[in-house]
């Protein structure tokens, strides 16, 4: 039976700090869209995992793929690099920096993230005839997940009269496009007596994602809540 790629609907205490996560991080939506500078830390940080999505797609954790793959990671890096571009345009006209076309350094919480999950992919690469880049695929799938479910809530939230909803309404296509790619592409990939492995694997990517949820979704509320009370200090 092949195996089941789409995040399992999480139960007991995972499912309530699944909804927390989720109230925080919409109350959080509303008090970066309070302020200009709230919304362009919120283009920022849409900048911010766009680029570290296109250094994860040219770094070395891929190794060398198949020259069918190579073709499709290049034009999912093209994407990417076209979300990046939008956001820091976006980002300049509402009087953000210039884009520099360079990535810029993700923020220490994603930081940490990407070191968790490239410590995993190690050690789980030997578990895959294909190698290094099923784990690599793994992690982007459930990056790409994580990214669609982000931009909905948000799309839910502003609704389709915003300003914003036009970029972020066509990033989110790309991203649900890219969840089928890496789905795809894993299928592929893994052989089906390796198909346990990639489910361990894929639980233990998204814990680690779990594990910073609360964390991040404080972080932006407070950031969110600082903003908007800047001007009347
Ligand atoms: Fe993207
Ligand atoms: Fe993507």
């Amino acid at each position: 039976m092949p195996i089941d790629l789409q995040p399992p609907p999480p139960r007991g205490w995972a499912a309530r700090q699944a909804r927390w996560v989720a109230r925080i991080k919409c109350a959080a939506l509303r008090q970066l869209h309070a302020s200009a500078a709230g919304e362009r830390l919120l283009l920022r940080v849409y900048l911010i995992g766009e680029e570290a999505t296109e250094i994860a797609l040219a770094s070395d954790l891929a190794g060398t793929p198949p020259d069918w793959l190579a073709r499709q990671m290049e034009h999912h890096l093209a994407d990417e690099r076209r979300h990046a571009a939008a956001f820091a345009a976006e980002l300049a006209a509402r009087g953000g920096p210039a884009p520099s076309g360079e990535p810029g350094r993700p923020d220490l919480l994603s930081r940490r993230k990407i070191a968790q999950w490239r410590e995993l992919a190690q050690r789980y690469g030997g578990q895959f005839g294909a190698g290094m880049i099923v784990p690599a695929f793994a992690i982007g799938l459930c990056a790409e997940q994580m990214a669609s479910r982000v931009l909905q809530r948000h799309c839910a939230l502003i609704g389709a009269g915003h300003p914003l909803h036009p970029l972020l309404a066509g990033v989110l296509a790309d991203e649900d496009r890219h969840v089928r790619l890496c789905s795809h592409t894993l299928e592929r990939l893994v052989a089906p007596q390796e198909q346990p492995a990639l489910a361990s694997l894929l639980e233990r990517i998204r814990a680690i994602d779990r594990s910073w949820g609360v964390t991040g979704a404080i972080g932006m509320y407070l950031a969110g809540l600082a903003l908007r009370l800047r001007p009347a200090a």
